[in-house]
């Protein structure tokens, strides 16, 4: 099991979670497409061939086809993306919904006007309510399923597996070290350019020559990777806090300079769903993305820890952290929601080993008169405490970062997400320092560096 479902019990009704988008993705981004009167028109000169230009399943095309709005959820669709399509074909919401029902429409109208659905007997499954039959579906329905049986009984078998199997027979996720780094983009243009043993540039990436060698030995499955964009994917329009990769790759985005050279990162939409349902139903309020492009805040991280290669040897879940617009979320916040994915990490059904890196930092200032500031005291101070006293460390008060590290050192507040993660913060052992470097400067940053592991 990778989602925790209270609600697959209600009877007649499916609830649109990570998997359904998953399932449903291009079905939906097709239906979106019909907000604009071009589309529609095209659409409706010739189905077939517009469906075609959506990477669809054969099955979601004749669902959008038989018009089966039952159909058409059960691969996947949701019910304000589907009404795109309904509402081209000139249905209302109540005729659509009432389609759902196997009433007639003026059964259904007749039931709203006399006060609606009654929830007496429709709460739970193998109740005696009226929701609580077959559900009612179109001759093209019924007749694709008798073309696919084998497919199906296959499909049914693989979801009890799990099931019957027991969650955790395979053992669950761990969550092996934590890994801190500044990020700028002149350090990825550096490794572009090859210009990393250069005289400016040598001592920095001396100092992650450990750190590659150590991965190498402790090369994880996947990484959760805690960054922020800047002005990259998310501009002024929509501002997450908090919002989670769920994608299955990532491209590396045009910052201006034209995209880096670095290969596509690859995700792990599986475990980011498990991550935001656990997460979310802590009381986290993540926002899901899944078209999402990252910037030099997470493919610098990645090229200081594994140098060139043609293929990222892990997988990366990005975690987005707004640290752009004020206001920024709470050190505390970020040391509690790094507990909260350690908790979600550890209920995840299958052996994964996973990293937590925190990014961004340490002291720097990138505008105004006080630009250039740099604290070494301050950030091995920070350092330190990271290691030793994190929850300390979470009290910190935003205004300290910027008075101290500058107004960008405020990106340090997401390396507490990565420390709240570790196991000694939920009672377990210390962590191992296996690697600690400082550097000033790069670019206009102070560049702070830290591995940590679990021990067990
Ligand atoms: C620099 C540092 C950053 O963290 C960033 O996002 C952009 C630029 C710099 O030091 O140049
Ligand atoms: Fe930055």
């Amino acid at each position: 099991m990778a989602l925790d479902k209270p609600y697959l019990d209600v009877p007649g009704t499916t609830i649109f979670d990570a998997d359904q988008s998953r399932k449903g993705y291009w079905l939906n981004q097709f239906c979106m497409s019909l907000m604009t009167a071009e589309n529609r028109a095209r659409f409706k000169k010739d189905e077939d061939a517009y469906l075609a230009e959506w990477p669809m399943t054969d099955e979601q095309r004749a669902a959008v086809r038989a018009r089966d709005l039952n159909w058409m959820m059960s691969t996947g669709g949701n019910i304000y993306f589907l009404s795109k399509l309904g509402a081209s074909d000139g249905l209302s919401f109540q005729q659509m919904a009432g389609s759902m029902t196997g009433m007639t429409e003026q059964q259904y109208r007749d039931m709203m006007v006399h006060g609606g659905r009654s929830a007496e007997g429709n709460r739970v499954v193998g109740e005696h309510g009226d929701a609580q039959g077959a559900m009612s579906r179109s001759e093209a329905w019924t007749q694709w399923d008798n073309a696919h049986q084998v497919a199906l009984a296959a499909q049914i078998e693989a979801a009890q597996a799990p099931a019957e199997s027991g969650a955790s027979a395979n053992g669950q996720a761990t969550i092996s070290a934590s890994v801190y780094t500044s990020h700028v983009p002149a350090i990825g243009a550096a490794v572009d350019h090859g210009k990393t043993q250069e005289p400016y540039w040598k001592p920095l990436f001396d100092g992650y020559e450990p750190s590659k060698q150590w991965m190498k030995d402790n090369l994880p499955d996947v990484v959760v990777l805690v960054y922020n964009d800047h002005a990259t994917s998310f501009d002024l329009g929509v501002i997450p806090t908090f919002a989670i990769g769920t994608a299955a790759e990532f491209e590396p985005a045009d910052e201006g300079y034209g995209p880096r050279p670095v290969p596509k990162v690859i995700g792990h939409p599986e475990l980011a769903s498990h991550i935001a349902q656990s997460v979310i139903q802590q009381d986290f309020d993540l926002t899901i993305v899944n078209d999402l492009k990252v910037d030099h805040g997470l493919t610098v991280p990645m090229s200081l820890m594994f140098g060139q290669l043609k293929a990222w040897p892990v997988k990366v879940i990005p975690f987005a952290v707004n640290v752009v617009q004020y206001p920024v979320p709470s050190g505390a916040r970020c040391f509690a929601l790094g507990q909260a994915i350690r908790r979600a990490i550890a209920s995840y059904d299958e052996p994964l080993n996973v990293q937590i890196w925190g990014t961004g930092g340490m002291s720097h200032q990138l505008q105004g008169p006080r630009a250039g500031l740099i604290n070494a005291t301050w950030d091995n101070r920070f350092l330190d405490r990271l290691i030793a006293d994190p929850k300390g460390l979470a009290a910190v008060p935003h205004i300290e970062y910027v008075r101290e590290a500058g107004s960008e050192g405020i990106e340090l507040v997401m390396w507490l997400i990565a420390r709240g993660a570790m196991a000694d913060v939920a009672g377990g052992k210390a962590p191992k320092v296996a690697h600690r470097f400082f550097h000033v400067p790069a670019s206009n940053t102070a560049v702070g560096h830290l591995i940590l592991e679990n021990q067990s």
